[in-house]
Order: C-alpha cells, then structure tokens, then sequence
C-alpha cells in the first residue's frame, strides 16, 4: 500500500528554512511605553521569552526599576523627540518592534483644546510613524523583522469616546495595512492588536489623575481586559511560525459588546 502524501509533500522542506518558531529567529526587541501598564508586562514577558529587551519612556525611575526585575536595558525618551529616538534606535539591531506608547484624552473634538488635540496626534500616531520609518529599512534590509502596533478598538469600532482619540488609533490601522505593502517580498510581519478597556492607569490619567475615581468608574465591578492578556497576544504572534504573519487582533472583554444602534428623533 503507497503511503499517502500530501500534495505539498517535497516543498516542505524548503519551506522549513523560513518556518522555524519565531522567537528563536529573533534577538532583540524595543517596547515603547514600558515604564507602566501594558508596557511594563510586555517587557517582563519578553525577557521570559529570552529576548534582549530595550525599554523605552520618559519615567527613568520607572525604567531603572524595571531593569532590576527584568535585566531588560532602558532609555528614558519622549517618543515625540524625533532626534532622541533616532539616537536610541540607530545603535540597535531591532527584530521586534512595539509601539505601545500611548495616551487617551477625554473630551470630544468640540470641547477638547489645542494641547488634547496635538498630543493624542502626536503621541498616538505621527511617534508610531516615526519609529516605523526608523526601525524597519533595516528590518527588510535584514529581512527579519516584526512590527507589533498597539491599538485600540477606536480603530475599528465607532463608539462614544473622544473622536481625535479614534482618528489617532484609526490612522495606526492604516498604517498596519500598508506596511505589510510597503515591505511585501520580505519577511518583516507587521500586526496591529485592537484591545478595549484594560486594567491600567490610562484612563485614570485620562480624567486627570484620579486613580480612585477611574477604578469606581471604569473598573469596579467589570470583568475588563488585564495587561497579561495583551502580553499573551503579542508571544502568540510572534510565536506563530515565521512564515505566518498574524496582521490583526482585536480583543475585548467577554462581557463587552461592541456597537448599538441609536436613532435621535428629528428636532434634537
Ligand atoms: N488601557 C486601556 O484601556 C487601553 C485600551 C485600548 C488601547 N490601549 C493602548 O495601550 C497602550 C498602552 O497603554 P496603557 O494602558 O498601558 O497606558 P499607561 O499605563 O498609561 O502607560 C502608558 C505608557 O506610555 C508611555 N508614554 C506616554 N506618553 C509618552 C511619551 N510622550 N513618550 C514616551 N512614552 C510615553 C508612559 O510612560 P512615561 O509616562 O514614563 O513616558 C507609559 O509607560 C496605548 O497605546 C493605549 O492607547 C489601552
């Protein structure tokens, strides 16, 4: 009786070459926002994983601490200095970027004030940009490279929040896209994770600093999104054979649900 084979039989193993796990093909990672959060758990889980691990944000006591649990290296920067940034990534050979970086303000596009407005922007979205043009020439130039950008359901989801935040988060979608086009024929992923409400001082910040308030507010009481389980994610995608790339994750909570449809009555 002839064994049965698979119609791929022969090429696999070519394709082995290109398909081994993922986070033994790279060596060093750069985790914006790392000083807190989501960030900070990215860090530690990544160093778990035995990456090289470079973190970056602008609380060097924050970092300083991190370091000492994680034997990560750190560089306190503002991901809106252009210059520093260059500075930190110009020495580095970076196969796995995260742009977690990342602020939410409040009020809607009509209330909001120029500052709201220009450091959602900025932050959110043109720093993503920048780190992107940055890291990954080199990325393709070695053809190696992943590209993890942190999002938001804002990005895809329209719901009541602020609007500058959605377009900020919606911009970091596109840009998700059109990187895997930019660098097509090479093996640089790119994946955008969408994540809802998650267990961290963002939205504490968000409506001024008082952590108290948001915990009653956003917290107390729902089953929400913990920083481990963007952490999880974010190993999932890198673990996934090299061949594959993982371009989207949208993750919510399970007691969540998205949209709603709401009509006003006409006259207000
Ligand atoms: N938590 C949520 O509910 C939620 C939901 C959807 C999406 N997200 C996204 O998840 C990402 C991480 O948020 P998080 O919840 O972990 O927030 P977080 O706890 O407030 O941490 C934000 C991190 O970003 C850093 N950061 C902010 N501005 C920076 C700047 N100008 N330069 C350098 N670093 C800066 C902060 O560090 P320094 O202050 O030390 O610089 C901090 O490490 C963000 O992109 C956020 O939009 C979060």
């Amino acid at each position: 009786v002839k064994p049965h084979r698979h119609p791929l039989h022969g090429v696999a193993s070519s394709f082995r070459k290109t398909s081994s796990m993922a986070f033994s093909d790279y060596n060093t990672a750069l985790v914006t926002g790392a000083s807190a959060g989501i960030g900070w758990v990215v860090v530690e889980r990544l160093r778990k994983e035995g990456l090289e691990v470079h973190a970056l944000a602008r609380n060097r006591e924050r970092l300083a601490q991190l370091a000492v649990t994680t034997g990560c290296k750190y560089h306190f920067a503002d991901v809106r200095d252009n210059a520093a940034i260059a500075n930190v990534v110009s020495g580095l050979e970076i196969d796995v970027l995260v742009n977690n970086a990342g602020l939410q303000r409040m009020p809607s596009i009509s209330e909001c004030n120029e500052e709201n407005m220009d450091v959602t922007i900025d932050v959110n979205l043109t720093a993503v940009l920048h780190l992107v043009r940055l890291v990954m020439p080199a990325m393709v130039a070695r053809d190696r490279g992943h590209i993890i950008n942190i999002s938001s359901t804002a990005a895809i989801h329209r719901f009541e929040s602020s609007s500058m935040h959605h377009a900020a988060k919606a911009g970091i979608h596109v840009l998700s896209q059109q990187r895997r086009i930019d660098g097509h024929g090479h093996r640089v992923r790119v994946t955008q994770i969408c994540l809802s409400r998650t267990e961290t001082n963002l939205l504490g910040t968000a409506i001024g600093g008082d952590m108290a308030e948001a915990r009653k507010r956003f917290f107390y009481g729902y089953e929400v999104l913990q920083p481990a389980d963007i952490a999880d994610a974010i190993a999932f995608v890198i673990r996934v054979r090299a061949h594959a790339n993982i371009s989207n994750i949208e993750i919510v909570s399970t007691m969540q649900m998205p949209g709603g449809l709401r009509y006003a009555k006409s006259g207000g």
